[in-house]
């Protein structure tokens, strides 16, 4: 797919106030730092379109970005942190779960792992409370260019066999890499497939 149009649209605290048109959304979850952010810039092929930064905890609200005046891709805030203690993380939390249950627009969620980890409990009770949830979504291992291939092989072998103990299938993988574009054109063609 071409993207010859991508345009900041709006930032929301609550999914309440989120566009009202009923165009659909892709989002893009994880812990803090785990790239969501670079990776919206990646497949906008924009540099800053979307937030980042080195601290965790960049972004703090649910954003819409409309791309090709079709469709939106969803940057949200990361879980895990919050760098005014656990009262600011429960409330991310509420926020994102609000988001993720209630967004009826949202198709699919993109669920990010950092390709360098083991799986991680916060990530596995997520897709877990997912799977409970009947949320579509599939899974991307990001910052895939930190590893070797051998290692980013073996992760990933690694966090398939996790998921069998609990899931029958497995959802879609994506490997991506913002740094050197990698799995930018699997996402898009995947993306493309579900709006068609
Ligand atoms: P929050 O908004 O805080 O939840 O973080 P985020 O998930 O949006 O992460 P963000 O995109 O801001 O990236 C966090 C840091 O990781 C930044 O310093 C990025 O440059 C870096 N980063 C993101 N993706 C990659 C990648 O694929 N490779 C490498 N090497 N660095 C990456
Ligand atoms: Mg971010």
């Amino acid at each position: 797919m071409v993207i010859h149009d991508a345009q900041f649209i709006v930032s929301n605290i609550d999914y309440r106030q989120c566009p009202q048109d009923d165009k659909p959304e892709y989002a893009f979850i994880g812990r803090s730092n785990v790239g969501k952010s670079s990776l919206i810039n990646l497949l906008t092929n924009r540099k800053s379109l979307a937030m980042t930064s080195s601290t965790p905890g960049k972004t703090l609200l649910i954003n819409h970005f409309l791309i090709n005046n079709e469709w939106y891709l969803v940057d949200l805030p990361g879980y895990g942190y919050a760098r005014r203690g656990k009262k600011e993380r429960d409330r991310l939390k509420k926020r994102i779960e609000e988001y993720v249950l209630c967004r009826t627009q949202m198709t699919l969620l993109f669920v990010l792992v950092d390709s360098r980890h083991e799986p991680q409990k916060i990530d596995l009770a997520f897709i877990e409370w997912l799977g409970e949830n009947g949320i579509p979504f599939a899974l991307v291992f990001t910052k895939s260019d930190k590893l070797s291939a051998t290692k980013l092989q073996h992760q990933i072998e690694q966090y398939k066999q996790t998921l069998y103990e609990s899931w029958e299938e497995l959802p879609p993988i994506f490997v991506t890499s913002s740094a050197k574009g990698t799995g930018r054109d699997e996402l898009l063609d995947y993306i493309e497939q579900i709006n068609r």
